[in-house]
């Protein structure tokens, strides 16, 4: 038996991810309305975001107002930002020695949607290595991928598989710890990180789309 040796494992400055699944309904309601946008010339010029965006991308579209609009999605992005943001703040309170972290569901915490905006993207297109000003949170829900990308995904044989994935960059390497975290798109998961870590998706060759939704959000 192990000695009690009172090991515990401390991680005050480890960078949290946080991932969920939303709602069926909300990915094919979002879908819908993108769907509209993209094929609506003056409403997507209108909604035009590419020159504020890092991306190299055949359409980036402002969703901020349609997704306030939707309380179904503002429930989902509300739920998982306080949720990630306890857990974090829990991490922390239980290592300074507070028995009880209760107080904290009390506490209010008011999640704001700064800008939101939808990515598609085709054969060829990426997004370079780039990190979201001016909020607390970036997220990420995938809403499509191409129907032959599991096929792609699978026949790539280099040793790091990057095709259509998101990939998170941090400088620091250690034992247990990553310093590249590769997110592979599947329809419905949800991604949710300080806003600061660089960040980039690289590109696939298929034919089809691969559409994204991208949300920053301030906590007050
Ligand atoms: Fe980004």
């Amino acid at each position: 038996m192990t000695p009690d040796y009172k090991m515990q494992v401390v991680a005050p400055f480890s960078p949290i991810i946080m991932k969920a699944e939303a709602p069926l309904s909300v990915v094919t309601a979002l879908n819908q309305r993108i769907d509209r946008i993209v094929a609506e010339k003056s409403e997507r010029q209108s909604r035009e975001w590419g020159q504020h965006l890092a991306g190299n991308l055949s359409a980036e579209v402002r969703m901020t107002d349609i997704i306030r609009a939707m309380p179904d999605l503002t429930d989902f992005l509300y739920d998982v930002a306080r949720t990630y943001t306890y857990r974090c703040e829990n991490v922390l309170l239980n290592y300074s020695g507070y028995d009880d972290t209760e107080e904290l569901k009390d506490k209010k915490l008011e999640i704001q949607i700064k800008e939101g905006w939808a990515n598609d993207m085709v054969a060829g297109d990426f997004n370079p290595v780039h990190y979201h000003q001016g909020c607390v949170y970036s997220c990420v829900l995938f809403l499509k991928v191409p129907d032959d990308y599991e096929a792609e995904f699978q026949a790539e044989k280099h040793r790091q598989n990057s095709v259509g994935c998101l990939q998170f960059i941090d400088s620091r390497t250690a034992v247990g710890a990553k310093n590249l975290f590769m997110v592979k798109p599947v329809v419905r998961d949800f991604y949710l990180w300080p806003s600061w870590m660089l960040h980039c998706v690289y590109p696939f060759r298929g034919a089809g789309i691969r559409r994204s939704m991208s949300v920053n959000l301030a906590v007050l």
